[in-house]
């Protein structure tokens, strides 16, 4: 595990975002996992200016999201899909069709689930997982838990994940209780894993998934059984280690 250490949040997303467009650059035709929430924002913004330079070209990208809301329809503000189209694919060059969220309108799951496994083995994997943190050590939406949930599956969202979530939504009780997520094996079949922190707030948990125990109760602990994960963290995030 590389861990780079980044002045601020706009360091840390031009950090990460090198990461990602040397993958574009090295390999044009690559399958990108992308990630929602605050932390990736900065990236999608730096990806894009790039991209507007003429440096960078998505023409022949693939991605895959790692989750998405059940129940929440493509146009609802707050569903992942409408996220990833306003902060990054309608902005570059990257084909719609080539884009790919899990569909939280599926209401048979086990299909949905499966449908997306097979669509990212298809693709022949995910060349590089874009990862952010949960305050409770979750990936995209793997919650702590007795084991690592192995591949696409719906999940019950946890209360503190709600709670943190419910500041996109008008009120807590409007945040969707269930998600569809890639799951840990999943994930950890990603080639590469770049994991992007920032803030004081997530100090606590990158201490605990980085330098603590392996265990399901934390996640992104798992990560650290991956041959190459990369961690771009603010000197916030790594206030409680790596002084
Ligand atoms: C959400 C997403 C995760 C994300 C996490 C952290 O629940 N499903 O993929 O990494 O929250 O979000 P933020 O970056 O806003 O702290």
């Amino acid at each position: 595990m590389i861990i780079y250490r980044a002045k601020d949040y706009k360091d840390m997303s031009r950090k990460a975002a090198n990461i990602i467009s040397a993958q574009v650059i090295m390999k044009p035709n690559c399958t990108l996992g992308l990630a929602t929430g605050s932390t990736p924002l900065g990236i999608y913004d730096q990806l894009t200016e790039w991209y507007k330079k003429g440096d960078l070209d998505f023409s022949a990208v693939h991605s895959v999201n790692l989750d998405e809301y059940r129940g929440l329809p493509k146009e609802n503000d707050q569903s992942y899909y409408y996220f990833m189209h306003k902060n990054l694919f309608d902005r570059v060059n990257i084909r719609s069709e080539n884009t790919n969220v899990p569909n939280g309108m599926e209401p048979d799951a086990e299909k949905e689930c499966r449908r997306y496994e097979k669509l990212i083995a298809d693709l022949g994997g995910i060349d590089l997982q874009l990862l952010g943190l949960g305050h409770n050590g979750h990936i995209g939406f793997n919650e702590p838990g007795e084991a690592f949930e192995k591949e696409t599956h719906c999940v019950d969202l946890q209360e503190r994940t709600i709670e943190a979530n419910k500041r996109f939504f008008e009120s807590a009780d409007e945040v969707p209780r269930q998600a569809y997520t890639m799951g840990i094996k999943t994930i950890m079949q990603a080639k590469k894993i770049l994991v992007a922190v920032s803030g004081e707030d997530k100090a606590e948990i990158v201490k605990k998934a980085f330098f603590g125990p392996v265990t399901p109760t934390v996640p992104a602990s798992i990560l650290q059984m991956h041959n190459d994960v990369t961690v771009v963290a603010d000197e916030a995030a790594l206030s409680l280690c790596c002084k």
